[in-house]
């Protein structure tokens, strides 16, 4: 570590853009997450409109709030991190500008095509093939700018959270290239390369590991460096957290399968990809115990900072969701959980409990840093952003899983002469009062996530750009 005060600082400033960027994103696509959730329990909501129906809409929600505010979450975080573990700038300031503007103008370009209902139809993977190219571009200059800064950089060892990071640059650029190959016949029609089994296989390898790597190690990246900073505690154990990296980047490719039980793929394929999703569950709760572990001694500072309650309860629905998801995995779980809210459930267990806990944590720890202040406007919004959160999960995903189950049960019935106990009519109507829970629930993430914009709004406002520069500088001196 230098002791004198270094001529260069970080490149902050494409930092606080994804910043500010992952709030923005996030209010936009929770809204809409509620929007749509309404509209399941009041269909008027569709105002006969083709660009307004839920089917138009719920994948912009994905897009929304997987690319957009996890991506620029990620982004954020990936660039402060590898800055301050490396010691060093990032490699090259027009290449990381060009990843935010980029990036910017993909999601921009989201927001306008799938509502007129350009789409490739496949999951995660719908944006049309100019939007996909302009997506790869910007995805192997992010390759470039974090792997360049690592190599330029003024520490002997690579932090274990950019070998998460560097993990997920790498695959998500290999899933993305290849699950889109396809023929082009129009500006905004393509079709895809593959057919058949074949494409419905290619395309749950790129949408599990969608989930695998950018929803999971990414933020396990996140993980291994904002628990241990905002705890003032060093990682638990250095060695679980390589095993666990190497166990899980290996696993996890294998187990997309389970997407597609009881379906035309071999069943040989389906039963690996069964085997692989249980196995799964050891390194996945390999980094959920790592991170939990490193508050050892540090437990009492959940009393007074909120900051740190998000990170861990984060890790606590981390591990939820990766339990609930070996046991979905299994084929006769499967039978009665897929096509049911159950699914939904397990996913927003990861989405909301996991994922966006962890970047409103590292983006409540982040915003100060970045502008030069002492700490966040008021600690107690933070605080009330976090029971809003946490209550906002837990009304969503166990609303889901009573109606998951009820469905479930409800399809399957059959009377003594063979015939159907339930018509689907009747299976709606059962779930109709869990649709409200569970979009009264989105409604208290997504008010959190208002006072979370006035929180950084307020902090923002207060800083000075001298102070916000310097900030940038000292923070190349001290530790980081
Ligand atoms: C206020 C918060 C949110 C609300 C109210 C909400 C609501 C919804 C609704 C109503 C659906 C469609 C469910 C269906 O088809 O039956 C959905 C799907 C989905 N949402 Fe959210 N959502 C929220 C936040 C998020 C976040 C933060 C993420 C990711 C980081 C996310 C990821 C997804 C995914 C991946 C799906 C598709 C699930 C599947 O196909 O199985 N959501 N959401
Ligand atoms: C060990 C870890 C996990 C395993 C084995 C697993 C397994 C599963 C299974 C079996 C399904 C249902 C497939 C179906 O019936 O169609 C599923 C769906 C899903 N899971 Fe997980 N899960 C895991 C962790 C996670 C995490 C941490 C997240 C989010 C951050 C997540 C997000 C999703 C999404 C988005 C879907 C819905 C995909 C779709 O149909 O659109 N999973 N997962």
């Amino acid at each position: 570590m230098s002791t004198a005060i270094s001529p260069t600082a970080y490149n902050y400033k494409v930092v606080r853009q994804f910043a500010i960027m992952t709030v923005v994103w996030g209010i936009l696509g929770m809204g809409l997450g509620v929007f749509i959730a309404s509209q399941l329990v009041w269909p008027e909501l569709n105002f006969d409109l083709p660009w307004t129906t839920f089917g138009r809409l719920r994948p912009l929600h994905t897009n929304l709030v997987i690319f957009a505010f996890g991506g620029c979450a990620l982004f954020a975080t990936s660039y402060y991190v590898v800055q301050r573990t490396c010691q060093t700038r990032l490699i090259s300031d027009s290449l990381a500008a060009f990843t935010f503007w980029g990036w910017q103008a993909v999601i921009i370009g989201a927001i306008v095509t799938l509502p007129m209902g350009f789409t490739t139809t496949k999951e995660y993977a719908e944006l049309e093939w100019p939007l996909a190219i302009l997506l790869a571009i910007v995805w192997v200059t992010y390759g470039l700018v974090f792997f360049g800064t690592i190599v330029k950089r003024k520490t002997k060892h690579i932090y274990v959270g950019n070998w998460f990071y560097g993990a997920f640059i790498v695959v998500t650029a290999m899933l993305h290239i290849v699950n889109h190959a396809s023929l082009p016949v129009s500006f905004f029609k393509s079709y895809s390369a593959y057919s058949g089994a074949t494409d419905a296989m290619i395309q749950w390898w790129y949408g599990h590991n969608a989930v695998g790597f950018f929803l999971t190690t990414g933020f396990l990246g996140m993980m291994y460096y904002f628990v241990p900073k905002q705890a003032e505690r060093p990682i638990y154990s250095y060695r679980l957290s390589i095993v666990h990296f190497w166990a899980l980047i290996t696993l996890y490719i294998w187990a997309g399968p389970h997407h597609l039980h009881y379906t035309a793929l071999p069943d040989w394929a389906q039963s690996l990809g069964m085997a692989m999703s249980i196995i799964l569950l050891a390194p996945s709760w390999g980094g959920m115990i790592n991170g939990m572990m490193t508050l050892s001694g540090a437990w009492h500072k959940l009393r007074t900072d909120p900051i740190l309650r998000f990170l861990v309860v984060s890790l606590a629905f981390y591990g939820m969701s990766t339990f609930e998801g070996p046991m979905m995995a299994i084929k006769t779980v499967n039978s009665l959980s897929h096509y049911t809210d159950w699914t939904i459930g397990h996913v927003h267990a990861g989405a909301l409990g996991w994922v966006a806990m962890i970047s409103i944590g590292a983006i409540y720890h982040m915003i100060p840093k970045l502008f030069g202040r002492a700490q966040m406007h008021s600690t107690g919004l933070i605080n009330a952003h976090f029971w809003l959160a946490t209550i906002g999960t837990v009304l969503y995903i166990a609303s889901m899983w009573v109606n998951g189950i009820t469905q479930g049960l409800m399809w399957r019935a059959i009377n003594d002469d063979g015939t159907l106990t339930y018509s689907f009519v009747e299976a709606l109507q059962a779930s109709h009062p869990g649709f409200i829970v569970r979009a009264l629930g989105g409604a208290f993430f997504a008010s959190g996530m208002l006072l979370m914009a006035y929180n950084v709004y307020r902090t923002v406002r207060a800083s000075d750009p001298a102070e916000a520069e310097a900030a940038a500088k000292i923070a190349v001196v001290g530790a980081h």
